[in-house]
């Protein structure tokens, strides 16, 4: 059981979802969890408080905006004294054919995932750097990895969020400070269900039907991948013993896709 006694986490995305899922993990291996979402995240940090974290807090940011993320985590070091692991996972899932999407569509979908997470990374880096030591870790997806139709728009910011984990993975080795990203494949989240709501309205078929097709062309493990599975794999980052991977894109797709 890797070992987050003492460290200081700010997980973005954690009212619900993967988010949710990460910060009940860190908790529950020592850490104390800044919980802070667009929405409310008061629910996530009073589970966080019923798991023994009683510093654990909710905060509300939009990672969209620079000065709302730059707030939360210079009020984050202000109350907890420093900042160990920043989780930037907030995100946003876009879904239409490249000729349809709108301007805003586009735009918004880059400023949250792309620009939350440069919002982030940037933010704790300028901390982090001080301190000699830090973890980033970015939610990005195995659609960073591939195309498919209808997911392009979505597919670039992760793409984008690949590119500058391994980027800030080389500037920050030397200060010990290791950035990786993650690439899920279909966990089953509020997120996902929707998305996958669109695609079976599209096809004519029911939610149930497109998640039984879908289990059954394309994941090997047979299942979809759960938050509990996330929350694993970023606490194994947050740790000492994960402290020679960096500019990492590792997968967590349960064998639906196997790329590098
Ligand atoms: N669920 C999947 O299958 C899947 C697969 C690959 C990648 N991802 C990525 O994982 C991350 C989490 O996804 P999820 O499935 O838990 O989604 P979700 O929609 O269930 O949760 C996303 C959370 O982010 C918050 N959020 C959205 N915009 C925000 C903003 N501007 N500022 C702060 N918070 C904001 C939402 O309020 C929500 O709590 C996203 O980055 C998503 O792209 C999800």
């Amino acid at each position: 059981m890797y070992n987050l006694d003492n460290k200081i986490a700010i997980v973005t995305g954690a009212s619900r979802g993967l988010g949710e899922g990460i910060a009940l993990e860190l908790a529950r291996r020592g850490a104390t969890v800044v919980c802070a979402d667009v929405n409310s995240a008061d629910e996530t940090a009073a589970t966080l408080h019923s798991l023994g974290s009683p510093k654990s807090e909710s905060a509300q940011v939009d990672v969209s905006n620079a000065a709302s993320v730059d707030s939360l985590v210079s009020a984050t070091v202000e109350t907890h004294g420093r900042l160990d692991i920043m989780v930037n996972n907030a995100g946003i899932y876009t879904y239409g054919e490249i000729a349809e999407v709108s301007d805003e569509d586009f735009r918004r979908t880059m400023d949250v995932n792309v620009g939350g997470v440069f919002h982030g990374a940037r933010a704790a880096a300028r901390v982090m750097k001080q301190q000699k030591s830090g973890r980033i870790i970015n939610t990005a997806s195995q659609l960073g990895k591939l195309a498919r139709p209808n997911e392009g728009v979505y597919s670039a910011s992760k793409a984008a969020v690949i590119l500058l984990t391994q980027a800030l993975g080389l500037e920050l080795a030397p200060y010990n400070i290791t950035v990786n990203a993650i690439c899920p494949g279909c966990m089953y989240t509020e997120m996902m269900e929707k998305s996958f709501s669109e695609m079976a309205e599209s096809e004519g078929i029911t939610l149930e039907e497109k998640l039984q097709d879908y289990l059954d062309a394309s994941i090997p493990s047979g299942r979809f991948g759960t938050a509990e599975d996330m929350g694993r794999m970023v606490a194994w980052l947050a740790s000492d013993e994960a402290s020679f991977t960096t500019g990492s894109a590792l997968n967590l797709t349960g064998g639906e896709q196997v790329f590098f």
